[in-house]
């Protein structure tokens, strides 16, 4: 299970509208404004892991802690450290550490192998924030599922200043997101095998993570991806209500306040780590027909429903209704992990 033996890596960097991460000064370039940094902090409050390259430490000295309350508070009440564990790699072991940091040292260190470990550590979700050298690494290796990219509006024009150094360049990657924070351009690529299916179906595996725990129903993520590849919604279990399913709640982002289903629905995917219920005890509307009714024409799922709960027929009736679906088994033990605590394995 080579997918699950690794945490979600997540890289995040901003650069300058001419790419440098940096200047080429002795002072640290402020890049981000008020927005994006908040931005930052709640992806930085969803990762149990932070991890910066040693130059980066020895140059920004970054704090890498949650400065938001309302977020420690959130982790904490998850069972999670208030704070993300800080990582750092070196090879001259030159560290200067004026906070804890889980350090790995030695020359020409395997990311892979630092990503079992860490996975080993209960690491599910890891961040990497810099620098140059260390994101081109996982970018070039591709061992990173998400860049998060945030565009300044203003140039740095020295090519002496530090870029996204990415000794070889990974595939063309999937845009799922474009938006304006503040005055900055913030864009999510998704990475990692496979092409767009697995990427956004792999995305709603990660959401699934987000679900609050119930004793008797399924952790589930689900994404509704437009024809042309724009996100419509995303939902994960008792998102808005303590009885949703991940594909009801995204729906009823697209259908509420509005006389009809999106229109845009009509030639739309559905993303879900779980195949869609046929039978359920908690509504009388199970998300099967919720799929058909909005006329959603294709579904991609994980994870095929074990008889635990119920014993629905979910991917028998979506082609029953015409739907296409598409299931990516090489994805279903991890979308299965996420429950291992409703899973008696015997
Ligand atoms: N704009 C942004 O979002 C952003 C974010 C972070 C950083 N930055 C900028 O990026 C610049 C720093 O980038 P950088 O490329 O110079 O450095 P870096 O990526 O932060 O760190 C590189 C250092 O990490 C260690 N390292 C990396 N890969 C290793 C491996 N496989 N095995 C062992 N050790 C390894 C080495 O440390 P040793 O030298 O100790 O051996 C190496 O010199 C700074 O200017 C910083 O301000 C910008
Ligand atoms: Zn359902």
């Amino acid at each position: 299970m080579p997918s699950s033996a690794r945490p979600y890596v997540v890289l995040s960097c901003a650069t300058s509208a001419d790419g440098y991460l940096d200047d080429a000064t002795p002072d640290r370039l402020i890049l981000s404004g008020p927005e994006d940094l908040d931005q930052v902090d709640e992806l930085r409050a969803g990762c149990d892991a932070i991890l910066v390259g040693a130059s980066t430490v020895r140059r920004d000295r970054p704090r890498l802690l949650i400065r938001d309350p309302r977020r420690r508070a959130a982790r904490a009440a998850r069972g999670l450290a208030e704070h993300p564990l800080r990582v750092t790699l070196t090879a001259s072991g030159d560290l200067p550490l004026d906070r804890p940091y889980l350090v790995y040292e030695g020359a020409g260190l395997s990311l892979a192998e630092i990503l079992q470990d860490l996975n080993e550590r209960s690491v599910a979700r890891l961040l990497v924030e810099g620098g140059a050298s260390v994101l081109g690494q996982f970018l070039a290796q591709d061992l990173a599922n998400e860049l998060r990219l945030a565009v300044a509006p203003f140039f740095v024009g020295d090519p002496r200043a530090p870029r996204l150094d990415v000794p070889s360049a990974p595939g063309r990657m999937t845009l799922a997101e474009v938006s304006r924070v503040g005055d900055m351009v913030v864009s999510r690529y998704l990475l990692g095998p496979g092409g767009s299916d697995q990427r956004f179906l792999r995305w709603a595996i990660e959401l699934s993570r987000l679900s609050p725990l119930s004793p008797t129903a399924f952790s589930v993520g689900a994404v509704i991806v437009s024809e042309d590849g724009e996100v419509l919604a995303t939902g994960f279990s008792r998102e808005q209500e303590e009885h949703d399913h991940a594909e009801e709640v995204a729906l009823r982002k697209l259908t509420r306040h509005r006389p009809g289903p999106d229109r845009r629905l009509r030639h739309a995917t559905l993303y879900s780590s779980l195949v869609p219920c046929g039978a359920r005890a908690s509504r009388p509307v199970t998300c099967v027909q919720h799929i058909v009714a909005a006329g959603v024409p294709r579904v991609v799922f994980a994870w095929r429903e074990p008889p635990v709960f119920t014993s629905g027929q979910g991917a028998e009736q979506l082609r029953a209704a015409g739907v296409s679906v598409t299931e990516i088994p090489a994805l279903g033990p991890l979308a299965e992990s996420v429950n291992a605590h409703l899973i008696h394995v015997a």
